[in-house]
């Protein structure tokens, strides 16, 4: 029974597989936070838990006249608002209609449903059959302002992930304004944590910060419309004395593609206030008489076993219970792109020679990314008229992609950014108006153009027939769904004056309806979502589309820190990982062909080059590659996966990826620059059975598990200075090896 309830006491016990959430009802009715952490045995009574001071304390406010012990100000709480003494950062914030913002919502009743509901008009995990979780249904009311609020709270039976989410209806006679409501709120009994999160910028996505925690606000946030590289929907509050494979790790991730806020307040009494949502900046939503608004959800994970231990627990839930159709844990063709081949300079012919020398490599799906449409030279131009550039491609994407299919045997995808308007097209000509702005200012700039307002629900129809005659005209078996630029003066004449702070969420939802209409109708296309590469990678686009172009950025060496990052949330089958040719577009690095391979392989793999410039030489590695990647394609987007030395640490990276059942790993290895005369190096493996004896392909020696995980896997000879042998397997700048591993039965 993964939910307990004490009716008596209001306490309400919530266990996973290795997690227990603790809350109850406080003497002013609101709940309060207990505990939550590691599964402790369910008892009947937690009261004990509740701390309160013994003697009163100076200069705190207190709800209740002659009760000087009790006052929220240090009170753990479960979902906070402001104004009857907690003066940290609110959970929500309600702006009545008296003007006031003062809120006390109390208990009303509680619901536990099998299963778990799904979010109307928003992504988020499920279930399959209802006896894998429960869900928790706490309503509260705030009787003087009419309103209620749902509280859910998720838990799977055998997972450590605890769902989040919030419901507020308006059930009064005047109307509300919603000005923030965010998706969880924790209080920690203590700031002995570090605050981890991933922050970036285009081509340098999701690099890993980690902070001491100090007291006040510490926070990261979108306001840029989408979730954004410079701030992944994600935070950890990581032990100080955690690591990648020990100690306690609460992460916190919304699933949701928009402005977003996370944070954390440690307070005078240094208890640590874990915030995620919406972002209140720029936000504000009339809520009528009647109505009801749903915040996203946001997925908590607690993990004892370090940052491996939560990254895991994200993967297996968003591979298996986010991602959604056909492609869910199905393996990934492997791909060729020709942005970075041709970038907007091809024509059929050149196309369909890339695609004849990728066929013969073993490559199965071509990718067309942008320039195939009317006028499209340069990004200047002709976003939002969809129509084929017959002078580049006579036989349209019909032709084209029956050819690809006919004469190459690869499947056929193609790139699309519909949310996009250029000025320079016939679109912009007839709806100038349904340009996202706002009324008599100039827009800013962003790859020369702008965003089409999909607030509206005539620019969500519009493009979903657009799409779909597109996607329906052709055997297209792939989208990459792009978007490249963030909001700027974000406005809409789709809702009148006092309800501009709504067009951002608005934006999203209608993208949001937009996808599930698209992914509806057509369930056997693999959808990769992009946002000039890795500006949008969150778990709500995951729910429509199972994989992400994880970053512009092709180089094999910052590939090594943004995949990196990536996992601590993201599963391997999420993250687009493509070869590129050399020196890098991106940073004009050259690498080594095998070191781009063995970063990419670890991911929704392919190529992103000219196959017909390929040297003999290359032909045969990389036709290697492509069976290499064929073969262990399961474990290297599904198995188990273990970050071992880091990339943000020193000049080696090294990880791996195990499938138990298999009894199968495939370990990497990256040395970034030379070392002369090197020292002699073991990497201590993980996720593999102690009892079980290994094989390692590269040097054909064998090792018990046990062996590899306490003692490790020397790393093979390193060119020392003096002569290269035949055992030499580590020589030079952006080197790297990759050892499989198999059981011996
Ligand atoms: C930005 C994407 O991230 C690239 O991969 C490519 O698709 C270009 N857009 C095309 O314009």
């Amino acid at each position: 029974m993964p939910i307990y309830v004490n009716e008596e006491t209001q306490q309400f016990h919530l266990q996973g597989r290795n997690v227990s959430y603790i809350f109850s009802m406080t003497e002013n009715e609101q709940p309060g936070q207990l505990y939550y952490g590691k599964k402790v045995k369910h008892r009947d009574d937690f009261s004990h838990l509740r701390q309160l001071p013994a003697e009163p304390l100076g200069n705190a406010a207190f709800p209740y006249e002659g009760n000087q012990l009790f006052s929220l100000e240090f009170l753990k709480q479960e979902y906070p608002g402001f104004g009857t003494s907690d003066y940290r950062e609110p959970a929500f914030v309600i702006k009545h209609a008296s003007g006031s913002r003062t809120s006390h919502f109390i208990f009303k009743k509680y619901e536990i449903l099998n299963g778990k509901p799904g979010l109307e008009g928003l992504p988020a995990t499920y279930t399959e059959s209802d006896d894998e979780a429960e869900t928790l249904v706490v309503t509260l009311k705030d009787s003087v302002a009419g309103l209620e609020m749902d509280l859910f709270y998720t838990v799977y039976h055998d997972r450590d992930a605890i769902v989040r989410s919030v419901k507020l209806r308006n059930v009064g006679d005047d109307h509300v304004v919603i000005e923030r409501l965010l998706s969880t709120s924790v209080d920690l009994p203590h700031a002995d944590f570090e605050f981890l999160h991933l922050h970036g910028s285009w081509i340098r996505e999701r690099h890993v910060a980690s902070n001491p925690l100090r007291k006040g606000l510490q926070s990261i946030d979108s306001k840029k419309g989408v979730s954004s590289s410079l701030h992944n929907p994600f935070f950890a509050l990581k032990s100080k004395d955690a690591t990648e494979s020990h100690g306690e790790v609460y992460g916190f991730n919304l699933v949701y593609s928009g402005n977003f806020f996370g944070g954390v307040e440690v307070d005078l009494y240094d208890t640590s206030r874990a915030l995620m949502g919406m972002n209140p900046f720029g936000f504000e939503w009339k809520l009528e008489s009647g109505e009801e608004f749903q915040a996203p959800e946001a997925v908590m994970v607690y993990s004892d076993q370090g940052l491996n231990g939560m990254s895991q627990s994200f993967h297996r839930l968003y591979e298996s219970r986010l991602v959604r159709g056909e492609w869910r844990e199905k393996e990934r063709p492997i791909l060729i792109n020709n942005w970075e081949a041709t970038y907007f300079d091809f024509d059929e012919e050149k196309i369909l020679d890339i695609c004849k020398s990728a066929s013969e490599l073993g490559i199965e799906l071509f990718a067309l990314d942008d320039g195939w449409f009317q006028g499209r030279n340069d990004d200047t131009t002709s976003l939002g008229d969809w129509t084929v550039d017959h002078s580049k491609l006579p036989n349209g994407i019909e032709g084209l992609s029956q050819k690809v299919n006919g004469e190459t045997g690869m499947s056929f995808g193609l790139w699309v950014e519909p949310e996009m308007i250029s000025e320079k097209s016939d679109l912009y000509k007839a709806h100038p108006d349904w340009v996202l702005g706002v009324k008599d200012r100039p827009l800013s700039h962003g790859r020369n153009q702008f965003i089409l307002d999909l607030s509206k629900q005539e620019v969500v129809d519009y493009l979903d027939e657009t799409l779909s005659g597109i996607l329906s005209s052709s055997p297209i078996s792939y989208v990459k769904w792009d978007m490249n630029r963030n909001m700027t003066e974000v406005g809409s004449d789709s809702v009148p004056a006092d309800r501009q702070g709504e067009v951002s969420h608005r934006y999203v939802l209608g993208l949001y309806e937009l996808l599930d209409r698209l992914t509806s109708k057509f369930p056997h296309i693999l959808f990769e979502s992009c946002a000039s590469g890795g500006n949008r990678f969150d778990p709500g686009m995951l729910y429509y589309m199972p994989q992400t172009w994880t970053s512009d950025n092709t180089d094999a060496i910052e590939r090594l820190k943004i995949q990196w990052g990536t996992s601590l949330v993201y599963p391997l089958s999420s993250m687009g990982a493509h070869v590129s040719s050399c020196p890098n577009h991106q940073t004009g690095r050259s690498t080594p062909l095998d070191t781009r391979f063995n970063v990419s392989m670890f991911g929704a793999f392919g190529y992103e080059l000219d196959a017909t410039r390929f040297s003999e030489e290359e032909k045969i590695a990389v036709k290697k590659q492509v069976n290499f990647v064929k073969e262990n394609r399961k474990t290297l987007q599904f198995g188990s996966f273990y970050r071992l030395i880091s990339p943000f640490e020193g000049n080696d990276t090294a990880w791996m990826v195990a499938d138990v059942e298999k009894g199968e790993a495939i370990v990497a290895f990256y040395r970034t620059l030379a070392v002369p005369n090197p020292s002699l190096k073991r990497i201590r493996l993980q996720g593999l059975k102690p009892d079980a004896l290994y094989e390692i392909d590269a040097t054909g020696q064998q090792a018990y598990g046990d062996e590899l995980m306490n003692i490790g896997l020397l790393i093979p000879p390193m060119f020392s200075g003096t002569v290269t042998t035949d055992r030499t397997m580590i020589k030079g700048d952006f080197a790297s090896l990759v050892w499989k591993l198999s059981e011996v039965k």
